[in-house]
């Protein structure tokens, strides 16, 4: 669900016909609905109606200061992996007692921090990250309130890259070994012990793999409690997909999960934490770029955008899906024929899709790439000396440029030539 729709033959973000903002930011530039983000953040704090359940945005999917600061009004916590992550989203008004860390790296600096500021929970990923953080938090006079993030070995079908949850991956605490180590945690000092974590992967399709974790964590609550060790909060981290391809239906629905939580741990009086990012986000932007040429190849017709793949990098890194829509809209008989559609980065791999489908565009025509709010201008870089692109929110008939584009003396500003050289 989303609301870029078309008006009168042109697409819009909500009231706002696309080639108005092109006009006024230029292109390329990514642009989120505000009505789409609160709709999915309702959707999923809805389907967990009656259970005491709190969703913490994965800021890593879209953390653009405005996006945060619209959730975190609307009651959102955030999910953060690193102490950016972290003073950005309190900066942006989420308060330190609604966010959670995550990650299998921490520092020192970055614990500490967590530490200072107060936040709600760390999920410890590994036994000397456990001890370092007993250590930090005895020096500083302070408990760590820490969940153990378990690593449940369950294979969820998604990308090899997100696929988090499997004893081959570097994530959580060996399943087996776990319960020792809740033993050790709830001994160490400085570590309140809160709960347990698990995060299997994103872009999950199916309600399988989740159903098989849920149990393990289910299990492992009960017999820890078994042996004195209650565990108040359960954090079942994100990974819940989205549809890539409009009126897809395969994604399942917010209310069927809430369902299976229910059904796992409905019974067992813990406080949930859930860490959806893409599902929020993921629908609620788009790319929009411009035609630079339309080339033809001795094998293939090329249809050359504006953008690349530093401004998204998930068809080459991924080999990601993202439906491709004329900002015109096509006449109903308009010939459609296949085009490989590519940016000016070079590099073959700057591919966002191979023969694709597409009704006649001419150079300077306007394309938008869908469900790009997830993971989109996020994961986005400078590489070959390209500026990061403008992002824009809307809210009815008014946008707002919520990143705009830096200069180049900005983009280089952080560079020095040493006097050697000179
Ligand atoms: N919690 C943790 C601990 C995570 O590592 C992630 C995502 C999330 C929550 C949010 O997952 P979501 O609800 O968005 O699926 N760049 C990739 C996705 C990487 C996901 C990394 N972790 C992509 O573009 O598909």
């Amino acid at each position: 669900m989303d609301h870029f729709t078309y008006k009168s033959g042109i697409l819009h973000a909500e009231d706002v016909p696309l080639p108005r903002i092109a006009e006024s930011v230029g292109t390329p530039f990514y642009v989120y609905s505000s009505a789409t983000l609160e709709h999915h953040y309702r959707v999923i704090t809805e389907a967990f109606t009656g259970q005491d359940a709190h969703v913490c945005f994965a800021t890593k999917t879209n953390g653009n200061k405005a996006v945060l600061t619209l959730l975190g009004r609307l009651g959102a916590g955030a999910d953060v992996v690193s102490v950016g992550e972290m003073r950005h989203a309190i900066a942006a008004g989420i308060p330190a007692k609604r966010v959670v860390f995550s990650g299998v790296g921490k520092t020192r600096d970055e614990l500490t921090a967590a530490l200072s500021l107060g936040i709600a929970q760390i999920n410890v990923e590994s036994e000397p990250e456990l001890r370092a953080l007993s250590e930090f938090a005895s020096a500083m006079g302070t408990l760590a309130p820490v969940a153990l993030r378990i690593n449940p070995d369950v294979t969820a079908d998604t990308h090899d890259k997100i696929s988090t949850g499997r004893k081959e991956n570097k994530f959580g605490i060996d399943w087996a070994t776990a319960p020792a180590l809740f033993r050790l945690a709830n001994t160490l000092p400085g570590i309140d012990l809160k709960g347990v974590a698990v995060h299997i992967g994103s872009q999950i399709l199916d309600l399988a793999p989740f159903r098989a974790a849920f149990l393990r964590l289910r299990e492992l609550v009960l017999s820890l409690r078994g042996e004195g060790i209650a565990l108040k909060r359960v954090d079942l981290g994100g990974g819940l997909g989205v549809p890539y391809h409009r009126d897809d239906p395969s994604s399942p629905a917010p209310s069927a999960y809430a369902a299976l939580a229910k059904e796992c741990f409905g019974d067992l009086g813990v406080t949930l934490i859930l860490e959806p990012g893409r599902l929020i986000a993921g629908n609620a932007g788009l790319l929009v770029s411009r035609v630079v040429y339309v080339k033809e190849g001795a094998a293939r017709k090329f249809l050359i955008l504006d953008a690349g793949f530093n401004d998204l990098v998930r068809p080459a890194m991924y080999d990601a899906y993202h439906e491709i829509l004329p900002v015109e809209q096509p006449a109903p008989d308009a010939p459609y024929e296949p085009l490989d559609v590519v940016g000016p980065i070079c590099e073959t791999g700057d591919l966002f899709a191979r023969q694709r489908p597409l009704p006649p565009l001419a150079p300077d025509a306007l394309v938008a790439f869908a469900t790009a709010g997830a993971y989109g201008a996020a994961m986005s870089s400078t590489y070959n000396g390209r500026p990061l692109v403008p992002e824009v929110l809307v809210k009815g008939n008014r946008f707002d440029v919520v990143r705009r584009r830096p200069t180049l003396a900005e983009m280089t500003a952080l560079e020095s030539v040493p006097e050697w050289l000179k």
